[in-house]
């Protein structure tokens, strides 16, 4: 791998020269170069092997894993007449002795000595976080000063350039490039020939333009070509031409290099300043709440009309930035070094990779004015924990300490297009989606069902609450009132008993404690939002609802014969890392107990005291032994109850990364036992490093306008007797069989005219429940089953009381929707609004196209309701089954018994198989010829 990246540039390795030489404050697996947004986001792999930067090494892009993609940026001293590196393992030179690399958040400085001066390089990566027009450029420093050794003058000119591997994956691509001289700067800029908007290969885009600038002195001089190094080798200076056949990047590797002479010298009095940048325009394609694709673009362009522009400010900001970089790197590590050293060096390896993983965006209103009030931000989920995909929900959860911590505004910016999209026609699912589209950066959106409803809906309402109390900002609140009830109704009806939902981590283990606990927390924080809606109803009825279940859930996973929490309900030899305790502590919601937190700290520390076989961490889960991430340990770290256990788990996360066993970019996922790497490198997860340095805050009261309050839920009377059972497979069975003929009454008038009068009921009471499945008998001993009427529709089902009484059993805006309880389901979309039954792709899938569509759930196998095969249910989206984590979907909730369905209404079943025929003999047709609905991409000119 390594000597591939030699190949990659032509060139030949540098024999290694041993020589000690320290990391400071800590070693790391990789050291961050240019972080500054999900494309400029280079590294130096470092591992065991450690070589100096001057030497053999080149950065790589964050993705690492084979085939390593190189991102030259060389730098070079040539003292007294003779040439070395400073980084990059060009051959031509002699190497300049590393004697250390220092990290902070926001720089890395490579410290070394060339013949008879000492030379400091720093990268700097800004972290500007309360600025949004600087946050948002895309624009990385070098800064070098030399000082001389010996006390002499002597004679130095420095080097930088960089090819234009920058541009794309694919290294045979062909790139142009103008050189800009202007009279206070000189601008080097590349591109590719054709570039491609929004596209990637390898993770790289393909749309952008890479700038290395730098200012004018009378001794500054560049060059474009393929031999600008051997020129400036030769004699110091640079020609000031640029060869003229645009070619591959990889063809004879064009460079494109700025030189300065400082002539004879015992120190510089100030640094010699690089600029890199690579900008895009637009940065992200963004599927509004009306369904119109935006543009989005930095929001720096708000304020400088040119890419020039915006270079000759940021040059002239040098010095500032720097100043400015080690305030930031101050506050940071001072804050940190409060919790330990250690812990200090966890949050300054993840600063940059949080904050260069998100593009923070406007666009341009119909007059051509910038819109900067309408502020969003996207993450691209780099590392591919929890899939690929913008802004996916769980690794944003993980990377929000970071932002919360940097500027709680940007979290909001984050959620901002999460919640509009979600809120949209575009969107029906009852619970929260994965992410905003599939890949970065095309933020079109979502809409495919998911087995992570309780993961992602708690995330969502745990970070909405989380940014209105950071900021007192409650915006977002209001806006998404109904939205945010819905999830929060989604998790009472489905947290406490999560059967076969899985986390990010892909664990497939039924009834997972960790995350039903994190589903119980995100009710609890609707009950706080709702609090703060003045909407005191809700806000009751959640809490009411949280608590109740919390004691449930203790009741299912903390047994009096275990010292710990079972990550698996019932599953008595089963332990994990209870992260998901953290948002508990972080809202200050107690939800609960301290002895639940005490109990697991003392277990924690049994485990992590350095004498068990995992070093470096604990597992996930007990099933998982050679699984963990430092995202869940960082983050069960925080909940722990005394600071003595709070630091051995620190410890680990830091064993892990001084380890030298892998040289990925700061990875997320890990073996606890080898410390090798197990994927996500460059991940922003690590922003929850940030985890312990925002808790215990005093929390802010946002202001909360409900745009619209939902009516506040009602438990409807009892109509006794025509269907028995408490039997929910059955009673989905026909709210699903209601609602399909609700919307297709424009068919079926006839058929349905006839049952427009019946109700059913559901007895609640009735058998033992088995763990699992467990119904709540109502506090009342007349309201012991709940009526629903017929035939279901939207808003029908939408007045079904929510009730905590009637946990299980799918109420609310769940009716008619999404129940998956029990045996097996399976999601159907059906369309509204007008007679068209679902097209091919809309049956069993995702595809949510022009107007209403609401996904219902049919249960399969039994004596009720169509068949997988029948519905044509069984196609899952591709993007869906290519995921590890994603592969239960629908998967029967294995744990779950379901009792025998009782009673079933046989003209119903006819129903039921009449519109099975309606939805083949649709898909039939569409089969033949009515596809290809898809637009075509915009051209690049549309979008310029
Ligand atoms: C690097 O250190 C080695 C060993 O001390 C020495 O021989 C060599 O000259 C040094 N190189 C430079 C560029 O200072
Ligand atoms: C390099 O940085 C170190 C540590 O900040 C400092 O002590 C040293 O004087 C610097 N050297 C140069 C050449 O500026
Ligand atoms: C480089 O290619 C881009 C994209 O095709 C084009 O807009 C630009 O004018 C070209 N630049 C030069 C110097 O040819
Ligand atoms: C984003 O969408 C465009 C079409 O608009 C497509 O060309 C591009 O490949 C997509 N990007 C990714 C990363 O999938
Ligand atoms: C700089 O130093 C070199 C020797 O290192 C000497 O030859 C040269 O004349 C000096 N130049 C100036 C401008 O002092």
């Amino acid at each position: 791998m390594v000597l591939a990246w030699f190949f990659c540039f032509g060139l030949v390795l540098v024999p290694a020269i041993a020589q000690s030489w320290a990391t400071i404050p800590f070693s790391t697996q990789s050291l961050p170069i240019a972080l500054r947004s999900p494309y400029l986001n280079s590294w130096l792999s470092q591992g065991k092997s450690t070589p100096f930067a001057s030497n053999t090494w080149w950065p790589v892009f964050w993705t690492t894993s084979p085939p390593a993609q190189v991102m030259a940026w060389y730098v070079a001293i040539r003292v007294d007449g003779v040439m070395y590196n400073i980084l990059g393992g060009d051959s031509l030179p002699h190497v300049a002795n590393q004697t250390a690399a220092i990290i902070t958040p926001t720089q890395t400085t490579f410290t070394l000595r060339a013949g008879l001066v000492n030379v400091n390089a720093t990268f700097l990566s800004p972290i500007e976080p309360t600025d949004l027009v600087r946050q948002s450029m895309p624009f990385t420093y070098l800064y070098i000063d030399v000082n001389s050794a010996d006390g002499q003058f002597h004679s130095v000119q420095l080097y930088s350039d960089i090819s234009a591997e920058w541009l794309s994956g694919d290294r045979t691509m062909i790139c142009n490039w103008t050189a800009n001289i202007n009279s206070d700067f000189i601008s080097l800029q590349t591109q590719l020939q054709s570039p491609i908007p929004f596209a990637e290969i390898g993770e790289q885009a393909l749309d952008t333009t890479a700038y290395l600038s730098m200012s004018k002195q009378a001794s500054t001089t560049w060059q474009i070509g393929g031999n600008n190094r051997g020129v400036f080798n030769k004699s110091g200076i640079l020609l000031g031409t640029q060869e003229n056949n645009f070619r591959g990047i990889s063809d004879s590797f064009p460079t494109f290099g700025i030189a300065v002479d400082l002539g004879n010298i015992t120190q510089t009095s100030s640094p010699s300043v690089w600029l890199l940048g690579l900008l895009r325009d637009p940065v992200v394609q963004y599927t509004n709440g009306d369904g119109n694709k935006e543009m989005r673009s930095s929001y720096f362009w708000s304020q400088y009309a040119t890419p020039l522009a915006a270079i000759s400010f940021l040059l002239n900001d040098s010095s500032r930035v720097l100043d400015a970089g080690n305030a930031v790197d101050a506050k940071v590590r001072g804050d940190a070094q409060k919790i330990s050293s250690p812990y200090a060096d966890m949050v300054t390896m993840a600063a940059r990779q949080a904050m260069s993983a998100i593009d923070i965006t406007i666009k341009k209103e119909s007059s051509g004015n910038w819109n900067t009030s309408d502020v969003k931000a996207f993450l691209k989920n780099m590392g591919s924990v929890g899939g690929p995909g913008v802004n996916s929900v769980d690794v944003l959860y993980s990377a929000f300490p970071a932002y919360l911590y940097f500027n709680p505004a940007i979290a909001g910016y984050l959620l901002s297009p999460l919640l509009e999209f979600q809120n949209s026609k575009q969107y029906a699912l009852p619970y929260a989606a994965h992410d905003l589209g599939l890949a970065y950066p095309n933020a079109t959106g979502n809409s495919n069902p998911h087995s992570e409803g309780i993961e992602q809906s708690a995330n969502m309402l745990i970070m909405t609450l989380a940014h209105a109390q950071f900021t007192g900002d409650g915006t977002l609140i209001s806006n998404y009132y109904t939205l945010l009830r819905n999830w929060a109704d989604y998790l009472v009806n489905n947290a406490l008993s999560p059967g076969a939902q899985t986390t990010s981590d892909g664990l497939t283990t039924a009834n997972q404690t960790n995350l039903a606990i994190k589903g119980i927390i995100g009710i609890a924080a609707m009950a706080k939002m709702s609090t703060f809606a003045g909407d005191s109803t809700a806000a009751t009825h959640y809490q009411t609802i949280s608590s109740k279940y919390e004691t449930q859930w203790r009741a299912l996973s903390f047994l009096p014969n275990t010292s710990h929490l079972l990550s698996g309900y019932g599953s008595q030899s089963s332990s994990g890392l209870m992260y998901n305790l953290y948002s508990d502590k972080l809202l200050q919601l107690n939800v609960v107990p301290n002895s639940v937190y005490d109990a697991q700290t003392t277990f924690y520390s049994q485990n992590s005291n350095g004498t068990t076989s995992s070093p470096y961490g604990l597992a996930i889960d007990s099933s998982t032994p050679d699984k963990s991430r430092t995202d869940w340990m960082m983050l069960a770290a925080s909940t722990a109850s005394n600071t003595a256990t709070r630091d051995a788990l620190v410890l680990q996360i830091h064993n892990f990364v001084t380890a030298g066993v892998t040289s990925n970019s700061f990875p997320l996922m890990y073996s606890p036992t080898s410390a090798n790497a197990a994927g996500g490198p460059g991940s922003p997860g690590q922003g929850a490093m940030f985890s312990m340095l925002i808790m215990n805050q005093s929390l802010k009261t946002p202001t909360v306008s409900p745009n619209t309050i939902p009516a506040a839920p009602h438990k409807k009377k009892v109509n006794v007797g025509a269907v028995v059972g408490g039997i929910i497979g059955g009673f989905v069975a026909l709210a699903v069989v209601g609602f399909m003929a609700w919307l297709f009454r424009g068919r079926r008038q006839q058929v349905l005219s006839e049952k427009r009068n019946h109700s059913f009921e559901v007895d609640l009471d009735g058998e033992q429940r088995p763990v699992g499945f467990q119904l709540y008998p109502p506090d009342t001993a007349d309201s012991s089953a709940v009526t629903f009427p017929y035939p279901l529709s939207p808003s029908s089902a939408g007045n079904i009381p929510a009730h905590s009484d009637y946990a299980g059993v799918p109420q609310g805006s769940e009716v008619g929707t999404n129940e998956s309880r029990g045996s097996e389901y399976y999601g159907v979309r059906i369309k509204s609004g007008n007679d068209i039954g679902p097209s091919v792709s809309e049956v069993g899938t995702s595809e949510s196209r022009g107007s209403e569509y609401y996904p219902v759930r049919i249960k399969s196998g039994s004596d009720i309701g169509p068949s997988v095969s029948e519905v044509g249910a069984s196609t899952v989206p591709s993007d869906v089954s290519s995921t590890a984590s994603r592969t239960h979907l629908m998967a029967p909730a294995t744990q779950v018994l379901m009792a025998k369905q009782t009673l079933l209404n046989e003209e119903l079943r006819t129903e039921v198989d009449n519109l099975r025929r309606e939805m083949e003999r649709i898909r039939s047709e569409r089969e033949q010829g009515l596809d290809g609905l898809d637009d075509a991409p915009p051209s690049y000119g549309e979008l310029s």
